[in-house]
């Protein structure tokens, strides 16, 4: 996780775009923040750094011109968050100065040879190591450039790292990547140059950028952008646009960009769909796919791998694969799947899925995959990151950028993108019925509007939120389709509002958790009506037997449920649709009721407290 930022230029207050840029990047930590940079007409690093969020970091810079500057914002792995702990991190004689995402994972031992070498120390981080090591080849009989040190430095190096490093000798920024994003941003007239870890900070300076691979270099000065393999050896870069505007990554007048992000997505489901899902010809179809019909046709197993909500989303499409293309789905944490020597072939579909594109995890596991042979598809949000790159095919899901910490529309646009792919292999594979798919197609077409009309009701929400945010734990219970939507629930109250949840297969309920039912422990549970919707019944039934409270969220016209109800319970009514539809209709009120209850706890819902939103960490 962690954010970084640089900028060298025709500006001289480039410690302050290098804030701003960081404010923008803030969503991947904020434990502590800092800037390093060139005063005009001095030779000495100055550094600005603190404990706490960009803007109070800001608050003790006081204004100097400069052209060059590098900046981080933190999510702590190693050393606690504290002003020492906080980057950029300095060499012994504070000549150069470097900031850094990602983790060292041979910093023991690089630290004991640097410190037998006699550079001392100051932090408990990882990251210090890459300034003393830098140190170590910089300047040695004063032959070799900050670039060259680098180079040398970089091969040392295990784990993964995107770095800036700045010298007070040299007027450059030299920035690295293994396995953490860097995306270099180029000004218009290319006399200025940016680094970050997102394009999302780059977006208010310019469109136009180029991300480094791994194992590339770039060293920016004024008016050049040059980028490297890690021989030295000149790379030739394609500029990439960045697609969306900045204004599609502001809250638009919401309080926060998860409640923004919230609303966005009727609009997100519908761009995920465009020009994929074929109303009038009844079909489904995905470009970036790009498999032969006999490919599709001998796939034998799909593996889903994801992280998080990522991974919600990867359950459902295990329903769907299943129900509609009848393809044998399994769904593997990532975290897991690398280490656990899976077995794979060409016919085996690997599909990583991931909002970021950058969680590490994810990112292993996918590299695990095509080692072991496997096709590999992504589907995923940030076009051009490590993931959409290097999965052999990919879906991109269009849900532009998404700031909130908590996921919220990538997730209903990666369960699009995932219906629209079952949808797909299910027509090319024959599983599916011209005429049941017409149907589903017709109804998927009117699930915006039917998202639309929960939205339009957010106030019944979090009426029923103020009544239930007191309470300390929760247990969530859906089946079928709705088994995932309620992990995803459960996942977003831990997240934003720390209340405990847990989410459960509703059947699973009088097997345990069925103990810790009374009057203290509430349930939400989502009861459409679909082939599951008598037992769900029951189990309302059983819980109510046991004196406790229930959220209950079923369809409107619904009576039935209101009857087995008593005056302490609520029910939220959304629109009716098929079966495998409701997903997109029950994970919103979900979303909704965990951001009311973190508004009423006053929490920070934008940025909840040990949170970073890309976790590029292993
Ligand atoms: C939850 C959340 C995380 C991410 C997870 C994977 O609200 O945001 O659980 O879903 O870290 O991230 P991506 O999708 O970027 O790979």
């Amino acid at each position: 996780m962690c954010g970084i930022s640089a900028y060298i230029g025709k500006e001289n207050n480039a410690a302050e775009i290098v804030f701003n840029m960081l404010s923008r990047l803030e969503y991947r930590g904020y434990d502590s923040a800092g800037v390093a940079y060139v005063k005009e007409g001095n030779d000495k690093i100055s550094v600005v750094k603190d404990i706490g969020m960009v803007e109070n970091v800001r608050e003790q810079y006081i204004s100097e011109h400069s052209d060059l500057c590098i900046g981080h914002t933190r999510w702590a792995t190693h050393g606690e968050p504290s002003k020492i702990n906080a980057h950029p991190h300095l060499d012994c004689k504070q000549e150069l100065a470097i900031v850094h995402n990602g983790i060292i994972e041979n910093y023991l031992a690089l630290k004991k040879m640097l410190e037998d070498e006699g550079h001392k120390f100051v932090s408990a981080t990882d990251s210090e190591v890459i300034a003393h090591l830098i140190e170590k080849f910089y300047n040695k009989d004063d032959v070799l450039t900050l670039e060259d040190a680098v180079r040398q430095a970089i091969a040392l190096l295990r784990g993964s790292y995107g770095i800036a490093v700045i010298s007070s000798k040299e007027e450059k920024i030299v920035a690295a990547r293994l396995g953490s994003p860097i995306i270099v941003g180029i000004g218009k007239d290319k006399d200025e140059y940016f680094v970050s870890s997102d394009t999302n900070a780059l977006l208010p300076y310019t469109n136009s950028t180029i991300p480094l691979n791994d194992g590339e270099i770039a060293i920016l000065t004024k008016n050049d952008c040059r980028i490297t393999n890690k021989d030295a050896i000149p790379v030739q870069k394609k500029i990439e646009k960045i697609l969306y505007d900045l204004q599609s990554a502001e809250k638009d007048g919401y309080a926060h960009y998860m409640l923004k992000e919230i609303f966005e997505q009727p609009r997100v489901i519908n761009e995920t769909m465009r020009g994929r899902l074929k109303v009038e010809e009844g079909l489904a179809k995905l470009g970036g796919v790009r498999m032969k019909d006999e490919e599709i046709r001998n796939i034998s197993r799909i593996i889903f791998i994801a992280c998080g909500t990522s991974l919600h989303a990867g359950m459902l499409g295990k329903y769907l694969m299943e129900e509609i293309a009848r393809i044998p789905t399994e769904v593997e944490y990532a975290s897991e799947f690398k280490y656990k020597f899976p077995v794979l072939d060409k016919n085996t579909l690997v599909i990583a899925i991931s909002q970021s594109g950058e969680t590490a995890d994810t990112i292993a596991s996918l590299r695990e995959a095509r080692e072991r042979g496997a096709n590999t598809l992504g589907i995923v949000n940030v076009v051009g990151s490590t993931i959409a790159r290097e999965a052999k095919k990919g879906v991109y899901i269009y849900a532009g950028p998404e700031i909130g910490v908590a996921s919220t529309k990538a997730f209903t646009a990666q369960i699009t993108a995932l219906y629209l792919l079952s949808l797909y292999f299910g027509r090319i594979r024959n599983t599916i019925s011209g005429f049941a798919l017409r149907e589903i197609v017709e109804e998927f077409a009117r699930i915006p509007e039917k998202v639309q009309k929960i939205l339009d009701n957010a106030n019944v929400i979090k009426d029923v939120a103020d009544k239930f945010y007191n309470y300390r734990d929760f247990l969530y219970l859906g089946r079928g389709y709705n088994f995932p939507i309620v992990l995803e629930g459960a996942l977003k109250l831990k997240e934003i509002s720390y209340i405990h949840a847990e989410g459960y297969p509703a059947g699973e309920m009088k097997h345990g958790p069925i103990a810790m039912i009374d009057e203290n422990f509430p349930t939400m549970v989502i009861l459409v009506k679909d082939n599951v919707y008598n037992k769900l019944m029951n189990n309302v039934e059983e819980i109510k037997a046991r004196h406790g409270r229930i959220v209950a969220i079923t369809t409107e016209g619904d009576g039935d449920v209101k009857k087995i109800l008593k005056e302490h319970d609520e029910v939220i009514y959304i629109p009716k649709t098929l079966p495998i539809f409701y997903p997109f209709l029950t994970v919103v009120p979900l979303q909704l009721f965990a951001y009311f209850c973190a508004l009423k706890l006053g929490r920070n819902v934008d940025k909840p407290r040990n949170l970073a939103k890309s976790v590029t960490v292993e």
